[in-house]
């Protein structure tokens, strides 16, 4: 129920971009020693789409942005903010800016919002603020990643998951309230299960007087513990959320997790008690594509007529921070 200050939200548009190169698990063999029956079996993932050297992330993101507010029959210059979720930024301080620029989005402020696999429901939850207290009318939210530039491709147990896309959604006020309950989560005692870390390397300026100078190590994961994490802790968040919409888990018309491993979507459907055919999976085409996946599972399923509008859509975000979180929302107007 809103109260008088409160805005209502709406989902108005999605869309979505990937890189054209597509590696499948027999290309990716000849690489690392690996198996496409290994592939499958433990994770689902047929093939991945992987973005050269002339590819941007600012690219990708303006390709989804631009579908997405085709789709909601707004005009870039309508838009009041941009939220760029991403882990892979072109420009560490701030790729989000770029993207305001190609789109023309004028009026827009943009800002990056780093939250690893989670980063599109952060990202969603941050612009419902806006929305929220009538600050901002119209939110394009994005989710991009290029992976592929940070993943160890010596590694076959992680190189064999990752893959590269965008996807985004239009948000505006509206008369109706279609967001319907979120909840977000932290835990930073298993940060080292999952993640891209910056090395420093010291160096001596003068006596005394040392910096750092480095990179970013690629990717490092414990497998076997985030994937308990996420059995466990995203039914969890999803119930949560759903509790804050008044909702159950039989009223749930999609069940849209991020597109991590078909085992994690099987064993988190199970747990709810959604059946197979409630629930969105296209990690077969794209393996995990971090903030991008569930922008892009979504606009792939609304384009392909399985989403109507109306539809309750439960969504969870989870993986490096650790970070986890659930989103309720009924797609369109
Ligand atoms: N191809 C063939 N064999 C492989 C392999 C690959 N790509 N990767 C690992 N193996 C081997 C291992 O060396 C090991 O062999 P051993 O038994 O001889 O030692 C065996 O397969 C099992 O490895 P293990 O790492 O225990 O596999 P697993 O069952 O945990 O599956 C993952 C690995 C990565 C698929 C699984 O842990 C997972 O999906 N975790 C969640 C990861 C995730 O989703 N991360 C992102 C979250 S946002």
């Amino acid at each position: 129920m809103l109260n008088q200050l409160q805005t209502g939200i709406a989902i108005t548009g999605s869309g979505s971009a990937t890189p054209v190169v597509s590696l499948d698990n027999h290309g990716l063999s000849q690489w690392v020693e690996t198996s496409d029956e290994w592939i499958k079996a433990r994770t689902g993932i047929e093939r991945r789409r992987l973005a050269d050297a002339q590819v941007s992330v600012s690219q990708l993101a303006t390709e989804a942005a631009k579908n997405a507010i085709a789709m909601s029959g707004i005009a870039p210059t309508d838009l009041d903010l941009i939220v760029l979720a991403t882990s892979t930024p072109d420009d560490l301080f701030g790729t989000a800016s770029q993207i305001q620029h190609q789109l023309g989005a004028s009026k827009a402020v943009a800002f990056d919002l780093t939250a690893a696999c989670s980063g599109f429901v952060f990202a969603l939850a941050t612009a419902a603020q806006f929305i929220r207290t009538g600050v901002y009318q119209n939110v394009l939210v994005i989710g991009a990643d290029i992976l592929s530039r940070w993943v160890d491709w010596s590694d076959r147990g992680t190189c064999i998951l990752f893959g590269d896309g965008a996807g985004a959604i239009v948000m505006q006020a509206n008369t109706s309230d279609r967001l319907l309950g979120f909840e977000l989560r932290s835990d930073g005692t298993q940060n080292n299960c999952l993640q891209l870390a910056y090395q420093p390397q010291p160096k001596e300026l003068l006596p005394g007087v040392t910096v750092a100078q480095g990179t970013f190590h690629p990717i490092t994961m414990n497998g076997k513990e985030v994937y308990r994490f996420a059995v466990q802790k995203v039914p969890e968040v999803i119930e949560k959320a759903l509790h804050r919409a008044n909702l159950t888990a039989e009223q749930v018309d999609w069940l849209l997790l991020h597109q991590a491993n078909q085992r994690i979507l099987d064993a988190v459907a199970q747990r709810l008690k959604i059946p197979n055919e409630r629930v969105l999976s296209n990690l077969a085409n794209y393996g995990n594509t971090s903030a991008a996946s569930i922008p892009l599972a979504l606009d792939e399923a609304v384009r392909q007529g399985k989403v109507q509008p109306g539809n309750i859509i439960a969504t969870s975000g989870f993986g490096a921070g650790l970070s986890w979180g659930a989103a309720i929302f009924q797609w369109g107007r």
